[in-house]
């Protein structure tokens, strides 16, 4: 084999060459509906847990085109492949357009010549275009994206127990009547299994939930429909309150929570916040119906400041909140500085509090050898290179997009000696305007079809 890829006349002529890469020759081609089934061949040599199912469920997902994906080929093979998936993500008051990653391989007789590397690039420039303020993604191989500018940004945030222990401590207890008038009882509440068309529920609760959120994925109905179809979870559960059946006006508003479950691992949690018991009740049915499969433990995902986390650790649970699990790490890195500055702006203005009073705020850093100024005003939020003043943060380029996406927290960084602020004032500045935030990426929108 030689190190060039060869691109097909016919090839070249059809679609534009993406990247001329690192090493001579190398072309990263965008992939056409007649690559489908080199592609399906490619990721299942080179990601042996890809199936037929998941390839077609990614084909159907509603914002998927084939020039997604990137290819690097060798005459009729795919000997390089990465896919990218453009979605809007939640970050507390501002949606962000961003872009993941997700299958980069290169077939073993083809890897050290630069093909991943010039697909990433080819990757960090479409992104780019299609207007991507993040990119982001999920990997066992931090150390390569990290050698190419990616950093680290979100934990993995889960708890784990033991099924008969959380039953024990979380099973509802029932109280002997007293014959004494007591406070009026709510309604009572119903666990059972989504029916597809309560799905308009399941879309209001979420929502509402991912308004709050920072890291959650936007998904519109179409979106909601395919994840419904491609099955990345076992078993949705809806918590209803009052009576079971289905709402015969369509509002379906007594559904106040559901939970998304994969064997034993819940993968999603959301809950109205007008019934506190609905969590316990959802829990508790998923525990039962684990041990009835004979699984001893249950996973439970949900972002760093859920309650329920503090619940299954006074119960016995264990949490995990890191970096990196089973070599595993999020990353993210930042396409547009200046766009995702000014997506953030309503956040700005969330978290300095602003009311009409408020004039402007900027605060200086030096990172590296550049000195930038991040300013705030009521009318918008911008990032510029200029001298800093007296007030500023010394960092590295990773510690400073890390504070921004509220993955780094500032306060505990210096006390730790790992940056410098110039003054006192520079230090609350920056808790202020960039606290430490709960980043987490749910799991649901990329578990594998089954
Ligand atoms: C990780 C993986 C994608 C790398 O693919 P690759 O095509 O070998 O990657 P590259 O050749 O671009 O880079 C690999 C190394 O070879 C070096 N390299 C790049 N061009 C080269 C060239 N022309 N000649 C020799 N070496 C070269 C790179 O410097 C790089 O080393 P570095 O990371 O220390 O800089 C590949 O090993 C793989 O498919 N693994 C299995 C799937 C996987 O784990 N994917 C990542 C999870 S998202």
């Amino acid at each position: 084999m030689t190190s060039t890829v060869l691109v097909r006349a016919k090839d070249t002529a059809r679609r534009p060459v993406l990247r001329r890469g690192l090493a001579a020759g190398i072309e990263v081609v965008p992939g056409t509906a007649g690559d489908h089934p080199a592609a399906q061949l490619f990721l299942s040599s080179v990601f042996p847990e890809s199936s037929s199912v998941d390839f077609q469920s990614q084909l159907d997902d509603p914002s998927y085109e084939p020039s997604d994906r990137l290819l690097i080929k060798h005459r009729q093979n795919v000997a390089a492949h990465l896919r990218l998936i453009g979605r809007e993500m939640r970050f507390g008051a501002a949606t962000l357009p961003v872009s993941c990653v997700t299958d980069n391989g290169t077939l073993p007789e083809f890897r050290g010549r630069g093909y991943a590397s010039a697909l990433l690039e080819a990757a960090e420039c479409k992104m780019y275009q299609d207007g991507a303020v993040l990119g982001l993604l999920r990997t066992s191989e931090p150390a390569f994206y990290r050698r190419r500018g990616w950093i680290v940004c979100g934990r993995h945030s889960y708890s784990t127990i033991g099924c008969h222990q959380m039953l024990a401590e979380w099973q509802p207890q029932e109280t002997q009547p007293t014959g004494m008038p007591g406070p009026a009882r709510p309604p009572a509440l119903h666990i059972r299994y989504l029916r597809r068309v309560e799905l308009a529920a399941i879309i209001r609760l979420h929502q509402t939930h991912v308004r709050q959120a920072y890291g959650a994925y936007v998904r519109n109905d179409a979106c909601w429909r395919w994840l419904l179809n491609r099955r990345g979870f076992d078993r949705i559960y809806v918590a209803i309150e009052g009576a079971p059946e289905i709402e015969l006006d369509g509002t379906f508003s007594a559904i106040v929570g559901y939970a998304a479950a994969r064997n034993a691992r819940l993968v999603e949690l959301v809950l109205a916040s007008r019934r506190p018991d609905t969590v316990q009740r959802l829990l508790t049915r998923f525990c039962s119906d684990a041990i009835e499969q004979d699984l001893r433990q249950v996973r439970v995902d949900l972002p760093p400041d859920h309650p329920v986390h503090a619940a299954l650790l006074a119960s016995g649970g264990t949490y995990c909140r890191q970096e990196l699990d089973r070599g595993q790490a999020f990353m993210v890195k930042v396409l547009d500085p200046a766009r995702l500055v000014r997506g953030l702006h309503a956040e700005f203005l969330a978290r300095l509090g602003a009311d009409k009073q408020f004039m402007h705020r900027e605060l200086g850093f030096v990172v590296g050898d550049g000195q930038w100024i991040l300013d705030i005003t009521p009318h918008g939020s911008r990032l510029e290179a200029g001298r800093v003043r007296r007030t500023f943060v010394r960092c590295s380029g990773a510690q400073f997009w890390q504070m921004l996406l509220g993955h780094l927290d500032v306060r505990q960084a210096v006390q730790d000696g790992l940056m410098s602020v110039s003054n006192r004032l520079a230090l609350e500045s920056a808790c202020t305007l960039l606290p430490p935030l709960p980043l987490w990426f749910p799991p649901l929108d990329d578990l594998p079809a089954t």
